[in-house]
Formats: structure tokens, C-alpha cells, sequence
């Protein structure tokens, strides 16, 4: 029998099925007739419901400017399902969830419209004759988050429930800010109306299977962690490509660039999370009190020498020419926005100092690849070098995030034959042969987590200031120069010449990812 009461345990330990027991939820999501709704949030959510994850009463009201019937808005529902739910339809959980799906039409700023959200809230809550857990999804543009959460407050609904004590909860889509002043601004609209406990930053990347996993690996083994420092370690290649250009979010991402879009997020995480000690334990405030310290230990950056910004020209992706940034739809001819980052980050404390972490973003490089490469220091070249010629690759541990989830190492093995030469070989770890590869999407895990009141796997206010405090000297320089100092890299390949000449510096250079 396990020594550990299957009741206290905490859900991170237990895998998605001992999630069950939300209280019945209301859940309304502001901005609720944008993408992210119909791509992400109501396919996770039709997901747990056939997981059988959903509390037993459970409703969803779309909030939104443009008027859209309750019907219609089910209907945009149904579509949403079919197109991007990753199981496919089953039509009596469906409609379990389906039944209970509404819409309020409503501006941002309007008082009384939320006074009437409000009133409708309350009315279900009467039906069912009990108070619900109340979640906010703030999935709006960033310009209006702080009026949502003003009028949050205002009208009552973010308060505690006077008998269940059932808190609200708000959570908040990214971009959480758009530099150190404006994340400390919303922080603090925020913090004026809702508990920090109540407040859930999201980012999706925390959600994936294999960003969770990263934790299990380093902290399960006992093989890893003793070299997992300076001693051993030569450095860090933390790589998130992606082969897709801007698409039709032009005009979005020109105010954006790769380092508000990935880095202060997506690859800042990966970096805290690779390079945190131990938590003492797993409850959200330990593994975030850790992430927070490594990201406060980061250096500031040297603005000419650590950094390397670019943006994509014309090339071809898997033999299809694809077009350049600048004659992307919705970019502005003088943009001086990047599409790929790249950085060397010298975190010092007692593990890591001296040890570089390369980190890159990029969009229409060669492939997908999300990764985080641990390269070790070489064994002394005394046995099997070639003369001068050292000829031992380094070891190297690669998690790879995704496409291909799974974590490989790379070691030198004796080549058959009567000489003795060797070669660099893979043992690889992947999760769609171990577990088959219908893993949830992260926002199921988020949405899911949000609903039973575990943070974890959701950013808190000083982490993201803290990212922000480290770059935003960055941005106020390249806001400063516009394109001057901008390089350029053909889309499909691994982004600009002068990325490798930020590792070959310190003799590294960027694995070949994927
Ligand atoms: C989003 C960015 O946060 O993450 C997008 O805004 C990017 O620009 C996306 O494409 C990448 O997410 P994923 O899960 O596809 O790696």
C-alpha cells in the first residue's frame, strides 16, 4: 500500500485523472469571438469534458463586442470542435457541455454591461441553488486587460463568496505587458482587484507534456542532477524555431517581435525551469520562488556583444518559396520589428556561473524544433585523440519539446573494426512509442489546473517582471535603432550568420536541431 494519502497528494504527482472535484464553475471568456477560443479554449474544454474532468454543472459565457445570438455563438462552437478538437466529436459529451454555453454581448469599458454579465451569473447560480466557482478568461487585446479587471471589480464579481468562500479567479493571456513599467502597471490593476492567488498568468508552454516532464527528468534521476552544474556542464542551447512566417497576425506581431513574443515568455520559462535548484517541495510557491531566483541571477545583457537580432527574406520551406517579412500582409515599410533573437545569457550563481546559455527564437527557420540542449564538458583528450586532432564529441543531453517529444544522449561509442576510431551515437527516449501519442493539449492541462486552483504551471507577477527587468533595456535599444543593425536570414534556414558567431566566440557551436 502507498504511504502517501491518495487524497493530499499534490495533482502534479497524479497525471491528469486525479483532477476530478472543481466545484461547478461558470467560466466567461472575454474576447470569446477571437481565435484563441475557437482554436484552443472549447476544444480543451469539450476535451475534459470526455475525460470526464468537467464539475458536475458547469457553464460558459462568451463575452464579446460584437453582438453574436446564444445559437450562433453554439454553432461557431460546434464548428470549433470539429476543426481543432484533438479527439473527435463525441456528441453526448458534447452536448452536456454544449447546453450550457451562452453569450453576452458587451464593450470592455461599459460598466453596465458587466453589471448585466453579472446579473446573468447570478440567475444560474439561483437555478442551481448554489454559489459557483466564477473564472474570468481575460483572452482580449492586451489594451483593454486593465478595464476588464477594473470592471471586475467594480461590479462585484471578483469577490470571495460570502458562504462557500469560493474565490473568483482570473486568468490572463499573453502579452502580460509590453515592457518592465507596463507588466508592473497591469500587476498592479490586477493586485487592486484580485488576491495574487486568485490570478492565473498564463503560458501555454508551461502546460506541454514535455515542459512538465522537465522537472521529472532532472529531479526523478538520480543520474542527471550531479552533473547538472558547472563542474560538467560547457553550455546551454535552448532553441525554439518555428517554420511558420507571420501568417495573417501581421499586424499583431509587427508591434510584437520575437523577443516579446517567445523570449520574455515560452523561452524564458524553459530557461528558469533548466536551470532552477531543486524546489523543496512541488506546491506552486517553491518551484515559482525557484524560477524566479535564476532569472534574477541572469546578467544584464551586453547590448553589442550578447545579442543577435534578425529578420526573415524570401527562401524556401520544404521546397515551397515562401515570401519575406517585409512583403508579409499588415507589415509597415519602415518596420524595424525582428522575427528571430538570439542571446547569451550568463546566469550567475553557484551552479551556473561561467556557463553560457544560448537561447534563439525564430520564425520560418529550417524546421519546428523546440529544444534544450545540455552540452557537457569533453573527457580529457588523452586516450582516443587523433594527435592535435581532438575527435571526441561532446556528450550532450537533448529534450526535445516538440515536434518529436522525447529526450536523446549523445555519446561516443568505439566504431567496429580493428582500429580504434570512435563515433558520435543516440539513445533516444521517445514519448509516442513509451505512451502513444494522444497526450493532452496544454490548455486542457491549464484550463483544468486554473479549475481546481493549482498554480503551478501559471506565471507569477514577480517572475514576469523579472523577465521583463532583464529585457527590457533590450527593447528600448532596438526600439531606439529601427532596422539599423537588423540582419537578415533566408527563411529556412537556421537563421543569420552572425547567431553563430555569438557561440563561436566561446568555441560552441548550435547543434542542428531537430
Ligand atoms: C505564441 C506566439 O505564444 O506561441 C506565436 O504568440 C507562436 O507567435 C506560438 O507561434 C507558438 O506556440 P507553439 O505551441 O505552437 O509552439
Amino acid at each position: 500500500m502507498s504511504s502517501v494519502n491518495e487524497e493530499t497528494r499534490h495533482p502534479f504527482l497524479e497525471g491528469l485523472s486525479k483532477h476530478r472535484g472543481a466545484p461547478p464553475t461558470v467560466i466567461v471568456i472575454f474576447g470569446a469571438s477571437g481565435d484563441l477560443t475557437a482554436r484552443k479554449l472549447v476544444p480543451a474544454i469539450f476535451n475534459l469534458g470526455l475525460d470526464n474532468l468537467l464539475p458536475g454543472e458547469f457553464h460558459l459565457i462568451g463575452y464579446g463586442r460584437r453582438p453574436i445570438k446564444d445559437e450562433d455563438f453554439r454553432k461557431m462552437m460546434d464548428e470549433a470542435i470539429g476543426v481543432h478538437s484533438r479527439r473527435s466529436l463525441n456528441k453526448e459529451v458534447w452536448e452536456r457541455v454544449r447546453q450550457n454555453i451562452s453569450y453576452h454581448t458587451g464593450g470592455y469599458d461599459e460598466p453596465e454591461t458587466f453589471e448585466s454579465l453579472a446579473k446573468k451569473i447570478n440567475k444560474i447560480e439561483k437555478k442551481l441553488g448554489r454559489e459557483m466557482q466564477r473564472m474570468f478568461y481575460i483572452s482580449t487585446p492586451p489594451s483593454v486587460f486593465g478595464s476588464v479587471i477594473k470592471n471586475l471589480g467594480s461590479s462585484g464579481m471578483a469577490q470571495v463568496h460570502v458562504q462557500t468562500k469560493l474565490a473568483s479567479k482570473v486568468i490572463v493571456e499573453k502579452p502580460f505587458g509590453r515592457d518592465l513599467g507596463s507588466a508592473r502597471e497591469l500587476n498592479a490593476v490586477i493586485n487592486s482587484v484580485f488576491e495574487e492567488p486568485q490570478v492565473y498568468r498564463i503560458d501555454h508552454y508551461l502546460g506541454k507534456e514535455t515542459v512538465q516532464d522537465l522537472l521529472v527528468q532532472r529531479f526523478a534521476n538520480s543520474i542527471f542532477e550531479p552533473l547538472w552544474n558547472r563542474e560538467y556542464v560547457d553550455c546551454v542551447q535552448i532553441t525554439v524555431a518555428e517554420s511558420l512566417g507571420v501568417g495573417s497576425r501581421g499586424g499583431y506581431y509587427d508591434t510584437s517581435g520575437a523577443l516579446r513574443d517567445m523570449i520574455q515568455n515560452h523561452t524564458m520559462q524553459l530557461v528558469a525551469l533548466t536551470a532552477m535548484e531543486p524546489p523543496v517541495s512541488l506546491d506552486p510557491e517553491s518551484i515559482r520562488d525557484e524560477k524566479v531566483k535564476v532569472i534574477k541571477a541572469i546578467q544584464p545583457l551586453k547590448l553589442d556583444t550578447d545579442l543577435v537580432r534578425a529578420r526573415y527574406i524570401n527562401g524556401i520551406i520544404r521546397g515551397d518559396p515562401v515570401k519575406g517579412y517585409m512583403d508579409e500582409a499588415d507589415i509597415p515599410s519602415d518596420s524595424g520589428t525582428e522575427t528571430y533573437a538570439a542571446m547569451r545569457l550568463a546566469i550567475n550563481n553557484w551552479r551556473w556561473q561561467g556557463v553560457p546559455f544560448y537561447v534563439r527564437s525564430g520564425k520560418r527557420m529550417a524546421r519546428r524544433a523546440s529544444e534544450i540542449a545540455i552540452q557537457f564538458k569533453r573527457p580529457p583528450g588523452i586516450l582516443f585523440s587523433e594527435g592535435d586532432k581532438y575527435n571526441v564529441a561532446a556528450n550532450t543531453m537533448v529534450i526535445s519539446i516538440q515536434p518529436d517529444e522525447g529526450v536523446t544522449l549523445v555519446m561516443n561509442s568505439k566504431i567496429p573494426g580493428l582500429e580504434t576510431r570512435t563515433q558520435p551515437v543516440k539513445m533516444h527516449y521517445r514519448y509516442s512509442t513509451t505512451f502513444g501519442s494522444n497526450t493532452p493539449e496544454a490548455y486542457e492541462r491549464l484550463i483544468l489546473d486554473a479549475m481546481i486552483g493549482d498554480s503551478t504551471l501559471f506565471i507569477r507577477g514577480d517572475e514576469t517582471e523579472a523577465s521583463w527587468k532583464l529585457l527590457t533595456p533590450v527593447l528600448k535599444q532596438w526600439e531606439t535603432s529601427g532596422s539599423v543593425g537588423m540582419e537578415e536570414y533566408a527563411a529556412g534556414s537556421w537563421g543569420p550568420s552572425q547567431s553563430d558567431h555569438l557561440l563561436a566566440q566561446r568555441q560552441h557551436k548550435w547543434r542542428r536541431s531537430g
